[in-house]
């Protein structure tokens, strides 16, 4: 493997750069496609081009930057900080992540537009510019839906023959709420200079094809054939298995579970972010602890909040709504012996977050939208011991294909949220056990190893026979 001359990109690379006293530093970056992505490292070779997540301005600047980056095989485009902050808070984030996550109320504005085009023409260009003939060239998500279009047309330019293959890692939602972006032909046509366009289930596949019917031609675009797929994104869980057997990691396990051994553990990780329905979390928990009061001091819920896009008022006032909610639920349920809600407004390391996850005996996860969600795949590699319960809203995207081996429920309803959870509690061994191996299965047999090579079999396809009938 690693055969490919690969280029994949994204807006955001595995490491963010920050200032801090002055100088440089990196941090791990947060959220599922850069899971899903470094879970491919081990198996494929590729260039990572994205943005740094900071203005650098000085060329001595950007050489330390590019030196700590390139250490990860990753990339620098340079962007200043008001054409970021445009592209990335105002356009990316306050209006196209919320229609595809069928969120409403989104304004539309033209500068941010205007911003989110620049960015993407910026990243054509270091792009064209880095690609020979013949390098496949892997775009994902949302914050650059352009740029194939954009990019197939400076390759051209330059004469390079390279496939661009696009694979979003949110919802495509239905054409009805697709509508209500003003610009939605533009990022369409984006997409459609694609060879190969990749989804993570049918329905958001089939979402994406039904609005795609309404511009002619839409398998033959400009005279070109669009390929689009399901491709189902995963983790890699052996990853987990080995830092499970860490020394350090089982002695945490061990503490944790001594502290917590009168009580059953209930997990949460989320990104800060609307989608993943913390408020209805946090509700629904209220309900529980309400609806079954003998329980309450029998249960903690561990709910790991990570700080994510603060710089969007949106998301700066869900954090100030969730430490309201969940101040008000201790206040209603502790007592001297303890509380039944651990609230975390922070990122937690690796080795900690599996022995997090391997000490729970539920997760629950109530997204009101999510594309995919790996935190629900990672519970399940850290649980072949203790084989807990997942308790997995409808609405994420994992929900299409673990229904059998979790409890599902409506994320608003917070009586269903509450019975599931009881449920799941409750649930007879030989039935939890049947569900916990469906899931393993299920992750086992979909890593990101597998995603990686079996989009980029698929594009190099396209390359060596582009009116090949997909
Ligand atoms: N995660 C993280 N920092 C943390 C805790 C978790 O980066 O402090 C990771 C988590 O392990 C998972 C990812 O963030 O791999 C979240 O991916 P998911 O697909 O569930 O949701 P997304 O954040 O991409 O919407
Ligand atoms: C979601 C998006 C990713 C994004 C991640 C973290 O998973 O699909 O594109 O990288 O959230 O968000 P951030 O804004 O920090 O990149």
């Amino acid at each position: 493997e690693g055969k490919h001359n690969l280029i994949i990109v994204s807006n955001r690379l595995p490491l963010s750069i920050k200032r801090v006293d002055g100088t440089y530093e990196s941090s791990i970056s947060s959220g599922g496609l850069v899971t899903a992505l470094s879970g491919l490292t081990k198996s494929t070779q590729f260039r990572w081009l994205g943005w740094p997540g900071i203005e650098v301005k000085s060329n001595k600047d950007r050489e330390e930057v590019s030196r700590t980056l390139n250490e990860h095989d990753a990339t620098p485009i340079f962007l200043d900080s008001g054409l970021a902050h445009e592209h990335y808070n105002m356009f990316a984030n306050r209006i196209l992540w919320p229609i595809l996550h069928y969120q409403s109320g989104v304004v539309f504005d033209d500068g941010p537009w205007q911003a989110y085009r620049r960015v993407n023409e910026l990243f054509a260009a270091a792009i064209a510019e880095a690609a020979e003939t013949g390098t496949l060239i892997w775009v994902h998500d949302y914050h650059l839906m352009l740029l194939p279009e954009l990019l197939r047309n400076r390759l051209y330019e330059k004469n390079k023959h390279c496939a661009i293959g696009f694979s979003l890692h949110t919802p495509f939602p239905a054409g009805d709420f697709w509508r209500n972006l003003p610009v939605r032909k533009h990022l369409l046509e984006g997409l459609l200079s694609s060879d190969l366009i990749g989804f993570h289930t049918d329905e958001y596949k089939q979402n994406f094809q039904d609005t795609c019917a309404k511009i002619p031609n839409q398998i033959r675009y400009k005279n070109r054939l669009v390929c689009v797929g399901k491709f189902i994104v995963g983790i890699d869980p052996q990853k987990f298995a080995h830092t499970l057997q860490n020394p350090d990691v089982q002695d945490r396990i061990r503490s944790l579970e001594e502290r917590y051994k009168d009580v059953k553990v209930i997990v949460g990780v989320d990104r800060l972010d609307h989608i993943k329905g913390l408020t209805q979390k946090l509700k629904g928990f209220d309900s529980f602890l309400e609806d079954y009061p003998e329980l309450r001091d029998k249960i903690i819920l561990i709910q790991v909040a990570v700080p994510s896009r603060e710089d969007v008022k949106e998301y700066q006032e869900l954090e100030t709504e969730l430490s309201t909610l969940a101040g008000k639920i201790n206040g209603k349920y502790a007592t001297p012996d303890g509380t039944p809600l651990l609230y975390m407004h922070r990122s937690v390391p690796f080795t900690e977050l599996t022995a997090l996850y391997s000490v729970a005996d539920v997760c629950l996860l109530t997204s009101t939208r999510d594309g995919m969600n790996l935190v629900s795949f990672e519970f399940v590699a850290c649980q072949e011991k203790r084989q807990g319960v997942l308790v997995l809203s409808e609405f994420a995207g994992a929900a299409s294909f673990m229904r059998e081996g979790s409890i599902s429920f409506h994320p608003a309803n917070t009586t269903e949220m509450s019975e599931a959870l009881y449920a799941a509690l409750k649930l007879d061994p030989d039935e939890r056990r049947r569900k916990y191996e469906y899931l393993r299965d299920f992750v086992n047999t979909h890593t990101s190893a597998k995603w990686g090579q079996t989009f980029i079999e698929k594009l190099s396809q396209r390359c060596r026979q582009p009116g090949k009938a997909c």
